[in-house]
Order: structure tokens, then sequence, then C-alpha cells
């Protein structure tokens, strides 16, 4: 893949977000972000970094030594599979009170994770007892009401940049606002970075679940601080089941197992580390990549396979990691699903590019492979192993040919065609790269504002070296194409110039998505429609950094009226 990501800290580009013009400055002259790209990379049990590459007098960025992941004894823990949680009771549906609905109270605390075998207890946050979350599960069409209760202590695990939106010293160091991720919910329950609860209180919300089978997860989503309370520990899957999806015979059961993957460093005592700048003022850092990679909350686990079909729901649920799957003896496997439930096809791929936010639904067959132990890697990083059993299993599970029909939205039902970039550049200098949606801050007036019922295609230039996975809440959406364009003729003259052919999505992109990762040098085109409920949503870059610091904007669906 041309892009940048994982392995290349140093080519990552240097992107500043910004609030006015003297953090500009001193963001600009310190370079921090490129030192610190070398500190959250560093393996090495001495990540002392100097701002080598600073040209002003900030202060050196030292990190803690952390610990060294590559030391430690790869798949000697296995995997852990999260509990599928239980309604705590049943409540009248907000709906229609003449009905119930199930009732799930789940309390957010502080906990110690064993997430190795030869790693001490990590402070880690999450829910009911297990970090990450439970599952949640239920039925297409059947809403559940859940109280999110924050009950985590009042000092958070991290430094918090008071400096970004949001996040302000008045505000109190722990909120939590939850999301579900995917979700066409009504806004009043979308956990709206701004609706968020200190320790103490909850906040109920109601979720119709109105909306095909799909892997779902919930995280949160506090205004400038989403970054610090995921890499805590504070998300979770959320199934949607439907009758369609069942007559399909996939695996299922203990053959049905969802992956939550992300990635962690640690300090020496086996705390997650999170880097900072070397700006007290301003800690934040413009992207952050673990040293090993978390399954379910354990690193390198292993898990035992019987030597057939597995239906595997995966998640990206890093910061900033894309994760560039493959199996370690090159076997093929099948996606059968994006982000928003199954594609028409099967696909067949030996490497699957996920971004942070997004889901694949996978089938893999271990028949084949008796006695094997396989490696599941993203480029040079092991993330865990499967063990195939010798026994020979009979598989009555089936991957059916045809799936689920996704029919095109059509280019002509478009009402609008909005163009929206990514990361402009600083238009009181030219010099400096900003990572805004459209050029415009979290607190500006709403720009985005389709009508109910509407179908619009958004047309994301993206004028930064990286790419970023957008995400819209409240709406499924299709991705239309992809194709190169010149920036520089856009940014003085408003010209849109392609210079590459078009690209139609991938196979495997070619369903409904809630995330789309938008390249570099690219004009990536996606449709929807916004056939959810009117009120205020938000769409944001899922790199949570860049989330955190100004590229998430609030969106208003219109009502017609
Ligand atoms: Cu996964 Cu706005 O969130
Ligand atoms: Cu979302
Ligand atoms: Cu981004």
């Amino acid at each position: 893949m041309p892009f940048l990501f994982d392995y290349n800290p140093i080519l990552v580009p240097l992107l500043f977000c910004m609030k006015n013009q003297t953090r500009k400055i001193i963001r600009r002259d310190f370079l921090k972000t490129s030192a610190l790209m070398i500190a959250g990379a560093t393996t090495g049990a001495n990540a002392i970094v100097a701002a080598s590459q600073s040209t002003s007098q900030k202060p050196a960025i030292i990190a803690p030594p952390l610990l060294d992941l590559n030391s430690l004894a790869r798949f000697v823990d296995p995997l852990p599979i999260p509990n599928v949680i239980r309604p705590s009771g049943k409540r009248p549906s907000p709906e229609n009170a003449s009905q119930e609905v199930s009732y799930y109270r789940l309390s957010m605390q502080e906990m110690k994770s064993k997430v190795h075998r030869d790693i001490p207890l990590t402070r880690t946050w999450g829910f009911a007892g297990s970090s990450p979350g439970p599952t949640l599960e239920t039925d297409s069409g059947k809403g559940v009401l859940v109280e999110w209760l924050n009950e985590l202590p009042k000092q958070h695990l991290f430094p918090i940049d008071h400096t970004v939106h949001g996040a302000d010293a008045d505000k109190p160091d722990v909120r939590v606002a939850i999301h579900l991720h995917g979700a066409k919910v009504p806004p009043a329950s979308d956990g709206y970075p701004e609706d968020w609860r200190v320790p103490g209180n909850s906040a109920l919300y109601y979720y119709p679940n109105q909306q095909d089978a799909a892997a779902l997860w919930y995280h949160d989503h506090a205004l400038g601080i989403t970054r610090l309370n995921v890499y805590a520990g504070l998300f979770g899957m959320f199934m949607i089941r439907d009758a369609f999806e069942r007559a399909l015979n996939l695996p299922d059961g203990k053959h049905e197992i969802p992956l939550m993957l992300y990635d962690r460093s640690f300090d020496r005592n086996g705390q997650f580390f999170y880097p900072v700048s070397g700006d007290p003022q301003s800690p934040w850092v413009s992207e952050v990549f673990g040293d090993g990679a978390l399954v379910n909350g354990k690193l390198f686990p292993f898990l035992e396979v019987e030597p057939r079909k597995y239906r595997f729901r995966l998640l990206n649920a890093s910061n900033a990691r894309f994760f560039h799957l493959a199996l370690s003896n090159g076997m093929e496997f099948q996606q059968i699903g994006t982000d928003l439930g199954l594609l028409p096809l099967p696909v067949p791929m030996r490497a699957l590019l996920i971004a942070p936010g997004e889901r694949a639904d996978l089938v893999v067959d271990f028949s084949g492979h008796r006695g094997e132990e396989i490696v599941l890697t993203s480029d040079s990083l092991a993330i865990m192993q499967f063990r195939v059993g010798r026994a020979a299993v009979t598989d009555t599970s089936s991957l059916p040919p045809s799936l689920r029909p996704v029919s095109r939205i059509s280019e002509d039902s478009s009402v609008k065609n909005r163009i929206l970039t990514l990361g402009e550049k600083d238009q009181m200098t030219g010099l400096a790269q900003m990572m805004l949606l459209n050029n415009a801050h979290w607190d500006m007036p709403i720009t985005e504002d389709p009508k109910l019922d509407s179908v619009e295609i958004w047309s994301l230039l993206n004028f930064t070296d990286d790419s970023h996975p957008i995400h819209l809440h409240g709406v499924r959406l299709q991705i239309l194409d992809r194709r190169s364009f010149e920036p520089e003729l856009y940014y003085h003259g408003g010209k849109i110039q392609y210079i590459g052919p078009v690209q139609p999505p991938a196979p495997n992109e070619a369903g409904w998505k809630d995330t789309v990762q938008a390249h570099p040098g690219m004009v990536t085109r996606i449709i929807t429609k916004f056939d959810g409920y009117p009120g205020r949503y938000v769409w944001h870059c899922h790199i949570l950094e860049h989330e955190d610091n100004e590229m998430m904007r609030p969106y208003e669906v219109v009502s017609a009226q």
C-alpha cells in the first residue's frame, strides 16, 4: 500500500491542528510531533527521545522507559471472549409505553486487567467489570434502553490537554459520553460529544435498532478527551441480529467470535502509556501508535480452533493505527460484511486494511489446516495465534455464494453535492497544515444541514499526506469512488482537477459503511440518505487524536417542513 501507516513513524507527516495563531506558532516551531512518533513507536527498552528535530527552545521530550513488548513470551494467554451481557430488566418503551423493552445498566469503572501472563496488573477503564466492555446483543427492530453509569474515579489515567476544544481547564477531567457507533438513533441518545456525564451520573439512552444485522460498537465520545477515554478501555461491541442473516446459516455460537483489535504501549510498570508532547501546556500529540496490539483485552493471545469455518467480527478500536492484516501461512479468508452489514457476495482476501472505527465480518475456514499454528499479523506486528486442532469435526455451517443484496443508491437521487476538505492549508499563512474539516472549527456554525430523507453526495478532498477514516453518525453510506486530484489547483481557485482514473470501491468496501478511508491526495465520494431522525449529530475523523482536536464537526438533519 502506498500509504504511510504503522511502521514509518518518521514519515508520518507533521499535521497540526490549532485553535489560534499563538498556538500555531508554538506547534509549528516545535515540531514536536515527529519526536513523539518516535516515542510512541519505540519498542526498545529506553525510549528516551530528544527533540532532535526541534528548532525551538522547547523542552526535550522525555518518554519514560517503556516495556519492551518484543521481549514478552507470545501466545501464552488464551483469547478472552467478551461476555454477552444480560439485560438488567424491562422498562416501558419510550416509543410505545404499552410495550416493554430490555433495559441494561452498564457502569463504567476503573479496574485492574491482566493483559499478559508476564505483565503485572494494568489499570484500565471498562464496563460492568470488564475492559473492554461486554457485548450487547439484540434483534433488529427491538429497541433497548441502556443506562450508561459513570462510576469512574475523579482523576484521569492520562494527562488532559486543556487547550483542545471542549477540554478547557474549567471542565472536569473525567467526563464520558457513550456513543453507539453505527446506530441509527434519535439525537438525544447519540452520545453527542457535549452530552457528557461526570462520575456519579448516568445517561439513559434509547436505541431503536431499526436497521439490518451488523456489528456496532459503543465507545466514549466526550469532547476533547475521547482519545484518552477510549485508550483507557471505554469501548465494547453491540451486535444486531436479524432473520435474514440467521437464514444464511453462517458459523455461529462458539464459532462466531468478536475480535476487538487495538494497539497500546506500556510503561515499565505494565501501565498503559499514552505519549505526551514536551509542552506541558499542551500535551496533545497528533497520532498515537502503540508498540503492540491487544485483542479483546490480551496481548499476543492464542485461540484454539477446530478445523472448520469460523466467523470473526473484527473491529479496529485503535486510536490511530490502520491494521494491515494477513495470516502467516498466506491463506485466504472471506470478507462477508462491512461496517453495517453483509456484503452481496463473500470477497476472497489475503490481506485486509482496516482503519480505526471500521469493522470487518470475516469467515476463515481452517478445515484444510489441521494441526497448524497460524498467526494473525499486521505487517511486522504479530497479533494473535490460531491453533488448529487435529481431530476432524463436522461443520454444518454454510458460506453461501450470495449473501445480502445491497442496492446501490443512485447518484441521480442526490439533491446536493457537498465539497468538503480534509486538512486544508492554513489560510493565514499558507504554510502549516491543519486538521480541519472544511476549514472549520468545532464551535463554528453548522454548515452541513441535509434535509431528512434526502440523498446527498459528499466529496471528501484530502489535502494531507494521511489517510483519514471519516465517519458520519446516524446514517449508512456507500462509497461511490476515489480519484486523485491536484490539490494546488483547488487551493488557488477552487477547481477540482483530476489527475488519475476513477477508482470504484474495492469489492470488500462495496456494502454499507459508516466509516470511509479517505486517502491522501484523493477525492473520496460517498453517498448517503439521511433517513434517520432530525437533529444534531457529528461527522469526524476516527483517528481519535484528530477528532479530539478539531477534526470533527456538528451537522444537522433538518426536518422537511
Ligand atoms: Cu465511533 Cu463518532 O464515533
Ligand atoms: Cu459513530
Ligand atoms: Cu484524521
